[in-house]
Parts: C-alpha cells; structure tokens; sequence
C-alpha cells in the first residue's frame, strides 16, 4: 500500500500518517521528520534546511527528491509505505511518478485531510513536540498522561521553532501556493481521496480506514 499525505501544515497528515503505518504495518516516511533529525545531528543537510525551515519556506526540491527516492528504494518499502509532507510541489510530485514508473510502481491513494486555515493557526500553537523521539501532541486535543513529558521516552516537549504564529502564516500562504496544486494533480490521476480533518483524531483515521480498507 502506497500512500501520499496531503493537506495544510497542521492538518494532522503526520498524526494520520502515524496511524496508518502502525495498522497497515508499513513505513511513515516524513520529510519534515528527516530534516528536523538532520538539524538536530548537526548535517549538512540539516544546516542546509534550516535556513528554509525557519523561514517557513520550502526546502529546495534538488535536496529533497533524491532523499525520498532513495528512501523508497530500501528494503522495508517493498510492502508501500505511507509518505508525509512529501510531495509538496508539482515537481516533486513529477519527479515522484518518475521514480516510481521506473521502479514498476505506483502511489495508490492521495488522501487529502482538510482543514480550514482558521483552525490551523490554534492547532500549531498547542502542538508540542519530543525532543528526544519527535512524538507529537496537542495540549488540549492529544494530551500526554504528565504534563510537559513525552509519554513514550519521558523526554521533555517543546513548542517547533517554526511553529511561532508569524511563521505559521507564512506557511500556510507557502501551501497555497505551491502545495495545493497537488490537489488537481492527484485528481486527475484519479487517486485523490478527501477526509474531514476537523473531527476528532479517531473520526479522521476511521474515514481513512474507509478509504485504505480493513
Ligand atoms: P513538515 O514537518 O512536513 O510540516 P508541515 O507540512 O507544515 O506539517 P506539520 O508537521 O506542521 O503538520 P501535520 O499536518 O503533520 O500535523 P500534525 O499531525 O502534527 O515540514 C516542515 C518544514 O520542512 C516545511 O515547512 C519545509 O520547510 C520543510 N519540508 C518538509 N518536507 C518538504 C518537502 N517535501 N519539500 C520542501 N520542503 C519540505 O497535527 C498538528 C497538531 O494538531 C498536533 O498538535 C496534533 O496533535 C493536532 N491534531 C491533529 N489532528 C487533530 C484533530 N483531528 N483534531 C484536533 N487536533 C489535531
Ligand atoms: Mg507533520
Ligand atoms: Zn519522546
């Protein structure tokens, strides 16, 4: 099963993706997860991100295409994989169907979450990430069981440096721009599927399920 994440920055692509790959047992491959651990390591790619990161601007497509094609060539994808953050513009998402046709494959389902900007902007104030393994919550729609501590390695949460609300704008206006294009892209190749981001977390991975199957 292959699967590509759509959606706003802070749609929930990445709390979804995480559910999909635990049940159906396949990779959740992040972009944005590979360069904040890059970043966090010190790498050049990392250094190179960064400057982008911040701004909330995208990272150039050169340095991310061959990273994620390289990622689906290993071993573990063989079964799919769910992809998240990834593509983000036309090109990628050419470069994507390349790869792929090159390797006898195909992506089969885009599923797009949707989510009104209006909501977007409360949603990232509350997100707090691990510092030690990037788990994700919400302060008050994902709560850990002890405040300030990430439930799965007892490291402490942090508010993403790009998650600053002047910051999250411009991401939002990045997206709009060159991100939701996508949404056309994937409708005429007949594999974009849409769900309701604004319900519940369990609603929206249930509409999912409806899509991927049992
Ligand atoms: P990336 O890490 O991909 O960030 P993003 O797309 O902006 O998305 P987010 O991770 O912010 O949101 P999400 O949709 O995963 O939401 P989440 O599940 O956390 O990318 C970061 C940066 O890296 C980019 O800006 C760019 O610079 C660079 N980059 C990455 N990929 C790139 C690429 N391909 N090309 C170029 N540059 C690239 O949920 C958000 C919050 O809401 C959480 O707190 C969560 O608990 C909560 N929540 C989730 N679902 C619900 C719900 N249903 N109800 C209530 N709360 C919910
Ligand atoms: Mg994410
Ligand atoms: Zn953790």
């Amino acid at each position: 099963m292959k699967v590509i994440m759509l959606g706003a920055p802070g749609a929930g692509k990445g709390t979804q993706a995480k559910k999909i790959a635990a049940k159906y047992q396949v990779p959740h491959i992040s972009t944005g997860d590979i360069f904040r651990a890059n970043i966090k390591n010190g790498t050049e790619l990392g250094k190179k991100a960064k400057t982008y990161m911040d701004q909330g601007l995208l990272v150039p497509d050169d340095l991310v295409v061959d990273l994620v094609v390289d990622r689906v060539n290993q071993e573990d994808c063989t079964k799919g994989y769910v992809l998240d953050g990834f593509p983000r513009t036309i090109p990628q998402a050419e470069a994507l169907d390349k790869a792929l046709n090159d390797l006898g494959q195909k992506v089969d389902y885009a599923i797009n979450v949707e989510v009104p900007d209006e909501n977007i902007i409360e949603r990232m104030g509350g997100r707090r990430a691990c510092v030690g393994c990037g788990a994700t919550y919400h302060l008050v729609y994902a709560p850990t069981k002890k405040e300030g501590v990430c439930d799965t390695c007892g490291r402490e949460l942090i508010l993403r440096d790009d998650d600053k609300p002047e910051t999250v704008t411009k991401r939002l206006n990045v997206y709009h721009e060159q991100t939701q294009p996508l949404i056309d892209y994937y409708t005429q190749a007949g594999i974009l599927r849409e769900v309701d981001g604004t319900v519940d977390i369990e609603d929206v991975f249930r509409a999912i399920t409806l899509i991927l199957g049992e």
